[in-house]
């Protein structure tokens, strides 16, 4: 008996936690976002807040209390939006959220996680929650913990666009060599006179591919408000950002042909996020293909009704930019703090698949979800709204699918026409770079970047 009222509450259930829409169902939905305001990683030479001044405020790198606040709005946000497709409650069955394995993004997860569920209600003390009061423990009233999930950054090919991979160094430092798009920008006289203005200023001379690190700094420290040095205006940045976006953009493969045989415009997304894109569509393929089966690889998926990916800007615009979506969703430069793509699973009633993709562009207080579907290569360009055929999804997946990332990112191939064809006769037509070349650039670079974003 009891068991049939538990069918009975888990049916009405299922029956009545939907969002559909005429003949169409949502069925998953998926998001990936940055996490909140953060820290600087690096201080720059003769930065007037250095380490001290940042360990006071949680250290180099961390999400801040603005940041936590940021995820909270953000999570009210999203649990508001799907209310009838997500449980009442939170649930471990139904919620996965997975973060790259960096203090702020793990704490945006919590603290994304606090705005959708964990405040609770006081009638589920003792079953989401223990009954702690007062002394000598103390819960945070109401607080219901959820299960943030991680793993090793720099095998993370699903949340980190920098985890390890010789391939995608060995390919942008050919591009970087080689490219007549890179090279426009480093001959560029703006280029030559912003980056000798920061060797005067400050004493480094930087590559472009390294603008970066002072960006991120200068950026954080106006952000906060922060006295800036002399040497610094407003128009400084704004030179420094327009710059370091157009670099950024290029290192996502977008803006460049292809050159001796190499596609960038796929390589190089491929490497950064098509573990992540392809995830996504398993994850889709297998809740479609799972409907109404009770094999037990099935039931991890026929629970789910939402998966959070917690990672970085450069997450999301190697995401869009395999969606073949980021010009258009974001113009310039890399994703702000919180912002978020959604991407919404639905069937209709003949079974038929689609896919629509939302982007939250930062803060909150600033911004709500806006649909761009139609910027997905393959959806209608002329419809604002729309159900988008998930085959247009796979196919973006297919194009950009890295197969085994890790395995992939060891195989430079692609690069073997530097040492094959070059002519011992006549050495200097050709740049050689061996392999132990490209294995030290790889390890110093994915350290470099190992402290970043
Ligand atoms: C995370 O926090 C620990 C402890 O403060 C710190 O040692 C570590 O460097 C941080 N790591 C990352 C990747 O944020
Ligand atoms: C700064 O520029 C000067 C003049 O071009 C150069 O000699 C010096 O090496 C540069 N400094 C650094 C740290 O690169
Ligand atoms: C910014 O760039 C413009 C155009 O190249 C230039 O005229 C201006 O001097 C630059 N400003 C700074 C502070 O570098
Ligand atoms: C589950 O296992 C069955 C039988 O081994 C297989 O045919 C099916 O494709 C699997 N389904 C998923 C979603 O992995």
């Amino acid at each position: 008996m009891l068991i049939r009222i538990i069918t009975l509450t888990i049916l009405l259930n299922i029956v009545f936690s939907q969002i559909t829409d005429g003949d169409k169902t949502l069925i998953l939905v998926q998001s990936v976002w940055r996490h909140g305001d953060r820290n600087p990683t690096d201080p720059y030479p003769g930065d007037a807040y250095d380490k001290t001044f940042w360990d006071a405020r949680g250290g180099y790198g961390e999400l801040t209390t603005r940041g936590m606040a940021m995820h909270v709005k953000l999570g009210a946000k999203i649990k508001k939006r799907y209310n009838q497709h997500l449980p009442q409650y939170y649930n471990a069955a139904e919620i996965y959220v997975r973060s790259t394995d960096v203090n702020r993004t793990i704490i945006s997860a919590m603290s994304n996680m606090i705005g959708m569920y964990a405040q609770g209600d006081s009638d589920r003390v003792n079953r989401d929650y223990p009954d702690f009061t007062g002394t000598p423990y103390k819960w945070p009233s109401n607080f219901v913990p959820i299960a943030v999930h991680t793993v090793d950054d720099n095998t993370d090919h699903l949340g980190n666009a920098n985890a390890y991979c010789p391939r995608q160094d060995a390919l942008w430092k050919y591009c970087y060599q080689n490219c007549p798009e890179v090279k426009k920008i480093i001959d560029d006289p703006a280029t030559q006179n912003l980056i000798a203005y920061i060797n005067q200023s400050i004493g480094i001379t930087y590559r472009v591919d390294e603008l970066w690190k002072l960006h991120d700094v200068t950026f954080i420290e106006n952000d906060n408000n922060l006295k800036m040095p002399t040497w610094w205006s407003q128009s400084f940045q704004d030179n420094l950002t327009d710059i370091n976006d157009r670099v950024e953009d290029l290192q996502d493969g977008l803006n460049l042909q292809a050159l001796n045989g190499i596609n960038f415009a796929v390589e190089l997304p491929k490497l950064r996020a098509g573990a992540l894109t392809n995830d996504m569509r398993m994850h889709m393929d297998i809740k479609l293909s799972c409907a109404g089966k009770t094999t037990r690889n099935c039931s991890w998926i026929n629970g789910l009704k939402y998966y959070a990916y917690s990672a970085h800007d450069e997450t999301i615009a190697s995401f869009l930019a395999t969606l073949g979506a980021k010009d258009d969703v974001v113009p310039h430069g890399y994703p702000l703090y919180s912002s978020a793509a959604v991407v919404e699973l639905w069937q209709d009633k003949q079974g038929k698949a689609y896919f629509k993709v939302f982007y939250h562009q930062g803060d909150g207080d600033l911004y709500d979800f806006d649909e761009i579907t139609k910027y997905v290569t393959g959806c209608d360009r002329s419809m604002n709204s729309q159900y988008c055929s998930l085959d247009v999804f796979e196919k973006r997946a297919d194009l950009y699918n890295p197969g085994d990332a890790a395995k992939l990112c060891q195989d430079l191939s692609i690069l073997d026409f530097l040492s094959s064809s070059a002519n011992p006769t006549n050495p200097s037509t050709t740049p050689k770079v061996s392999r132990g070349y490209f294995d030290l650039f790889s390890i110093t670079f994915t350290l470099l970047m190992a402290l970043i974003r």
